[in-house]
C-alpha cells in the first residue's frame, strides 16, 4: 500500500528501512523523500515506523 503518493513510497519500503535500523521519521527521510512535498503522509509514515518497530 502506498503511504506517500507524492513520492510513490510504500509501507513495505518503510518496513524494510526500519528492519535496516531506521527508527524515526527523521531517519527515514535520510533514506527516502517521504513527506517532503504535500506532507499528508507524515502521520501515516510515523504510524508505519512505529508498527514496524513493534513487529521487528
Ligand atoms: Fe507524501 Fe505528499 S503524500 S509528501
Amino acid at each position: 500500500m502506498y503511504v506517500c503518493l507524492c513520492n510513490g513510497i510504500t509501507d513495505k519500503a518503510i518496513k524494510k528501512a526500519v528492519e535496516n535500523g531506521c527508527d524515526s521519521l527523521a531517519d527515514l527521510r535520510k533514506q527516502m523523500d517521504v513527506a517532503d512535498q504535500c506532507g499528508k503522509c507524515r502521520k501515516h509514515a510515523v504510524e508505519v515506523i512505529q508498527q514496524s518497530k513493534i513487529l521487528a
